[in-house]
Parts: C-alpha cells; structure tokens; sequence
C-alpha cells in the first residue's frame, strides 16, 4: 500500500503555489471530467477556492484530449486546475499553457511522466506508490489538496467518501475501503459526517418501498429485476416477506436482519435459476453503506453511492453544472433537477440495456471476453456509464468487457470493465492506451475499468491488437 507521508510532503508547496495563484487574484479554470470523480473533485477545488475567494470558473469534459487543449489555450485563462484527467499529457500542457497549470489526478501515468515533473505539477496518487485504482480517486486527491490549504476544508471528506464509492473503489472486504481512502472516511466518520453499517445494499434503503428500492438498484443489474418494479413485489411477495405495514409500504431499513436474509436468498435464487450465473450476487448484494448524516432522510443524497449515481446521471446526459452545483451545496432547485435528470438517466440506461440484450448481434462472447457493438443506439458520454451496469450484470460473469459505439465525429469511443468475478491479470489501462495509440487514438484508465478513442479506419486494425495485447504479460497488473 502506499506512502501518505510522501504524499503529504509533496502535497506543501503544490498548495504554497495554489495559494499564491489563488491569492493574487488570478483567473482560475477548473476543467475536469464528467463523471461523479470527476464532478466532485472539481467541485472540491471550486469549494477550497471560494472560501479563499479567489476568482475561478469550473467546467467539464468527457475526455482531455488535443483539441481541449487548443481551447484551454485559446480561452488563455491565468491559470488552469485539471482534475481526474489528464495522466500522460504534462508534456503537451507544458507546450499549450507553459507553467499555468498543475493537475490532480489518479490515473496510472508514465515513468516518464513523474521523471519529467521538475516543478511539481503533476498531484498523481501513483507517483507516491498509491494505486489511484484502489486507494484513491481524483475527489480524493482533490480532498488531500485543499484540506492541506485549509484544514476547516476537511469537512469536504464526505465529497471525498462519495467520489471513493462513484469510482468503485470499495472493492476491499465487503465494499469497505483501503489505504488513503480509508483514512479519508475516518476524517469524515470524526467529524460525524459520514456513518457507516453492514446492510443490503438497495438503492433507496430509508426512503423507497422494498420492491422498489430492489427495482432501482442496478449494481448488481439482474436481467428481470432491474427497473421492473412488478417482478420485484413479486418475488418478494412470493417469498414471505411482509412489505406492508399498517397500510405503508416498509422501507428496506425498516426490515430485521432475518427478514433481510430471507430477501438476499430470493434475489439468489433468482439469479441461480434465471441466468444459471455460476457466481452468487451475494457478494455484490451485502455490504457496507456509507450514509451522509448531514442530509436529509428523504434524499437522494444521503446515501453515498445513490449520491454519485446522481452526479453521474449530470454529467451524462450533459448537465454537469447541476452536479457541481450540488456538490457545492445547493439543495433546492439544483436538487430537484438533480433528482429529475436522474429518472431521465435511469429511462436512458434502461432503453440502452433493453436493445443490447434484445438485440443479439450486438453481443459476442467467447465465455472470456465479450464484447458489445453498441453503434447507433448509445451515446458517447453514456457508454461509461453502460459498461459499468453491463459489468454488473450475472449473465456476463468473469469477462473482459469491451463495449464500443460510434461518436458524433465518426471516431470511435470504447470502454472496458472487468466483470464480476473477473480473475484475469490483465490491466485495460495499459491495454487501452497500448493499442490506441498504436492506431493513432488515445486511452487509459485503470486496471478495472479504462476507455479509449481511435479514428473510423482503426477499427479492426485496434480490434485486433486487443486480442493480442490482453494476453500479453507486459499488460497485465502482475508485470
Ligand atoms: O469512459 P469510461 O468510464 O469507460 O472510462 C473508464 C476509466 O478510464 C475512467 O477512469 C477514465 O477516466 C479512464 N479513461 C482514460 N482515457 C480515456 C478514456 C477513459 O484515462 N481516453
């Protein structure tokens, strides 16, 4: 595991240059990623730079490529805080923006890259011998910077727990966390800000009713209970189980812990007999929850992972500045149109999900790695976004998950997970960006989940290096 105290060394004149940049009125542009890391790092920065009131602008992406940065160039702020995006590219910033930048991040970047960083201005986990896959993601990072330059910013941990959890980062036993992101929640739990139990892990577990709150969970997604409501009062029903009380439905907390054994073994059941899926879900069902004790018992905040989901769903369907908005703390009309986008995005996953499996062709799967066409039916900023639910899903278990589509600009965008249960070594970060780049694209990521773009003509020039490459030792986590 890696070295905090590196980290925090290195962590003092990074801020010393923030501060000064912050301080003497500069023009800040936060540019950061679209997802909900992405989302509440930048927000982090944004709330670290307000309360020293600086002057700053935050504005999001969907990956840092070279005609973003034409345009940083071109709109010529003073100076430029790039957050969970960016790994690999210091060279050309440096060319664009000279010294104006520094970017917080966690993706796995270069030998070269950390060598190269004679003024510091690379805040990557990696270079500190932090997996930034496991132990940290960019909200993480961004938390380390600003409650370095202010310690009343720890309050912004529980940003942090939620970025940890968006980024799926609570891969230790039974979803907990590891390394910085564990010390991050204890900064969090001591300020009262985040509790944390053992529990099912139900989308809606103090607000929806029980079949509902089954329906709406969509990790892991089951093929016949996600998002069918009917199914799931069905199967609970027929199990026993007491979903009303006095008239009112019972909320998924209200159950006893026998009553929530009996709930896991029908899901299992289900799952076993349905998608003759060899792996139970009951690992993927029972776990920690994260609770964020400041907000509200109706919403759709307090949950921590229901909370990324909907800065997710903002940044997906194109409306990041509502994400930001509430990171930073609205909770009224920004919320409600949070929680609107998110019922949007929720029809959007769901229509996706329903044509690929409809649609037979667009699945191939060799039992090892599948790999899913989505060309003309999902949109680039969504694709994210379907290979994770995909990857959750127990009809495809084990896999190497590669899901493409077709952009707007004709280029193609992909996006690779490992399933449930995956057990192969091989890292689809390095993956990704080894056969982009050999086709003239780009990627990376990590060793779970990574994503790439490569021009029209690649496309199976890049398929077929893929298919070399995930055998390769040189790829893999072990190498
Ligand atoms: O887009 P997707 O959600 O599949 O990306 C998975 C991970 O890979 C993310 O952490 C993303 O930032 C990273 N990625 C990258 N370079 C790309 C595409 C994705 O580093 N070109």
């Amino acid at each position: 595991m890696g070295d905090s105290s590196k980290l925090v060394q290195a962590l003092k004149p990074f801020c010393e240059n923030l501060r000064n940049v912050a301080e003497s009125g500069k023009d800040i542009a936060i540019i950061t990623h679209l997802d909900a890391d992405g989302i509440t790092s930048g927000s982090i920065m944004a709330l670290a730079l307000a309360r020293m009131n600086a002057k700053f602008s935050v504005r999001t992406v969907s990956d840092m490529n070279q005609s973003v940065i034409e345009r940083m160039k071109a709109e010529d702020h003073d100076f430029y805080i790039i957050t969970d995006l960016g790994g690999g590219m210091a060279s050309q910033f440096r060319k664009a923006l000279g010294s104006r930048w520094v970017v917080i991040d966690h993706h796995q970047i270069p030998e070269e890259e950390i060598l190269t960083d004679d003024a510091g201005q690379v805040m990557n986990a990696w270079r500190f011998g932090i997996d930034g896959g496991m132990e940290v993601p960019a909200g993480g990072m961004a938390y380390m910077v600003a409650s370095t330059l202010d310690r009343k910013n720890r309050d912004l941990s529980s940003l942090a727990v939620v970025a940890a959890v968006g980024d799926r980062q609570d891969q230790a036993s039974k979803r907990s966390f590891l390394g910085l992101n564990q010390e991050i929640l204890e900064t969090a739990k001591s300020l009262g800000l985040v509790n944390v139990e053992l529990d099912i892990m139900l989308t809606g577990r103090e607000t929806r009713p029980l079949h509902e709150a089954l329906a709406y969970t969509s990790f892991p997604y089951i093929d016949g209970l996600t998002w069918n409501t009917s199914s799931c009062h069905t199967l609970l029903k027929n199990a026993g189980l007491k979903l009303k009380d006095n008239g009112r439905w019972r909320v998924p907390s209200e159950f006893s812990q026998e009553e929530k054994s009996a709930i896991v073994d029908a899901i299992t059941k289900f799952v076993v007999t349905s998608s003759k899926a060899p792996t139970s879900v009951i690992d993927e069902l029972v776990g920690y929850v994260y609770t964020l004790a400041g907000e509200d018992r109706r919403s759709q905040l307090r949950d921590a992972r229901e909370f990324s989901t909907l800065l997710n769903a903002c940044g997906r369907i194109g409306r990041s500045g509502v994400g930001i908005a509430i990171c930073m703390g609205d909770r009224n009309a920004m919320l409600s149109a949070g929680e609107q986008i998110n019922a949007e995005y929720r029809t959007t996953l769901r229509n996706y999900i329903s044509t690929i499996f409809s649609e037979k062709w667009r699945l191939s799967d060799d039992g090892k790695v599948a790999v899913v066409n989505g060309d003309g039916v999902v949109a680039e900023d969504m694709l994210g976004a379907v290979s994770s639910l995909l990857s959750g899903s127990p009809s495809l278990p084990g896999r190497l998950l590669f899901v493409r589509t077709l952009s707007k600009d004709s280029t193609y965008k992909f996006s690779s997970r490992k399933s449930l249960g995956c057990k192969s070594p091989a890292n689809l970060g390095l993956i990704m960006r080894h056969c982009a780049e050999g086709v003239g694209g780009s990627g990376g990521g990590h060793a779970a989940a990574a994503g790439c773009r490569i021009p029209h003509s690649a496309l199976e020039d890049f398929v077929s290096r893929l298919k070399v490459a995930i055998n390769d030792p040189r790829f893999s986590t072990a190498a």
